[in-house]
């Protein structure tokens, strides 16, 4: 396609408002994103119309959306350099949808793994928009003309049928849509719960002590690191055969960016307690500038708001252009 010589190279990726961000998300996807930011053009959903499908509590929904919004740009994602947005802001990503639903089979959608488990856990009311999820989807990435998208291993299924939509509609209607490849990261950033080292440390956990949201304060950080579930040696080695220490010697690597021997060597004659006063007092001073910045947004929500608006008006430009494009090709009058 013509406007591809030359041009930075497009990345979309987007996260749904549905609870609050642990390190976890920052270490395995936001850290990520804010690196990708110079060298590519960068557009972040917070994809709000995604979460409504699940049950959502209106007034929770709110919170969380302007919450996302905030710990993105404390984490680093930068307004001036990358498109950050909701969804539900511009609404040509509902308008492509409906488009792009009527080039997707009910059997490829019934295949998603995603909709299975999670109809599964819907059993008497199961939404058409779970079902039709991964279309909407799909309009989010094809609306930007997306090179990369970068997702975790989970998503990668759904990357292959936007992939396969968009094909299927460039070969009706030639030089339509862009198509997109899937980034994942390579394994190994993963942090795991710190109840049980053997899980990752996941928002649906139901044990608090388990998770380190990056909104924490320095004291809940200091309680969680303290009770972190550890086997019962006493040497700081990072083994697999310590899952427990393991992860806090991740941790304390990420956050001070020492590497592993160093940090082996560090505290080869000290013992778990003391290791984990150090973790702690890391983390909290590699958490404390964002959690400052989160709050400081927080409490500007005027600005915050006008971010978001400024955001939307730039990928609403982007998005727009390809949505008259998709309804000039297939018939619809545009005036
Ligand atoms: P989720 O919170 O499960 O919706 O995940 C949002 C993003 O954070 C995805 O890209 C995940 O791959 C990433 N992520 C979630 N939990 C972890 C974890 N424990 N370690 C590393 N990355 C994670
Ligand atoms: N489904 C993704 C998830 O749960 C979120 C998402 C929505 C997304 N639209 C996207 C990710 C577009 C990448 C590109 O993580």
């Amino acid at each position: 396609m013509e406007q591809k010589i030359g041009r930075r190279k497009i990345i979309l990726s987007g996260i749904q408002p549905s609870g609050k961000l642990h390190l976890g998300n920052l270490i395995g996807a936001i850290r990520n994103w804010v690196r990708l930011q110079d060298e590519y053009q960068c557009y972040f959903a917070i994809v709000d119309m995604h979460a409504i499908t699940v049950p959502t509590e209106p007034s929770k929904l709110k919170v969380q959306t302007l919450d996302l919004a905030a710990m993105l740009i404390a984490c680093g994602i930068d307004p001036n350099k990358s498109v950050l947005f909701i969804q539900s802001h511009v609404p040509e990503h509902a308008q492509l949808a409906w488009v792009l639903n009527c080039y997707t089979s009910m059997g490829e959608l019934n295949r998603m793994t995603q909709f299975k488990d999670k109809s599964a856990k819907q059993k008497d009311f199961i939404n058409v928009g779970l079902f039709t999820y991964p279309v909407l989807q799909a309009a989010d990435i094809l609306l930007y003309q997306a090179d990369l998208v970068p997702v975790g291993e989970d998503q990668k299924q759904h990357l292959e049928l936007s992939r396969n939509i968009a094909e299927r509609f460039n070969y009706y209607f030639p030089d339509t849509f862009n198509l997109p490849e899937p980034m994942i990261p390579e394994v190994g950033a993963r942090i795991m719960s710190l109840q049980d080292p053997t899980k990752k440390m996941s928002k649906s956990d139901e044990n608090e002590k388990s998770i380190i949201y990056i909104s924490d304060s320095e004291n809940e950080i200091k309680n969680k690191i303290k009770r972190a579930v550890t086997d019962s040696g006493a040497n700081v080695k990072y083994t697999d055969k310590k899952p427990g220490i393991k992860n806090l010697i991740a941790i304390y690597h990420i956050a001070t960016g020492l590497s592993i021997p160093e940090i082996e060597q560090k505290f080869a004659n000290k013992g778990y307690g003391e290791f984990k006063v150090a973790v702690a007092e890391a983390l909290v001073e590699y958490l404390t500038p964002i959690r400052n910045k989160y709050l400081e947004l927080k409490s500007n929500q005027k600005e915050l708001k006008s971010i978001l608006a400024s955001g939307a008006d730039a990928a609403r430009k982007v998005a727009n252009k390809t949505l008259r494009k998709v309804y000039k090709k297939i018939g619809f009058i545009v005036e």
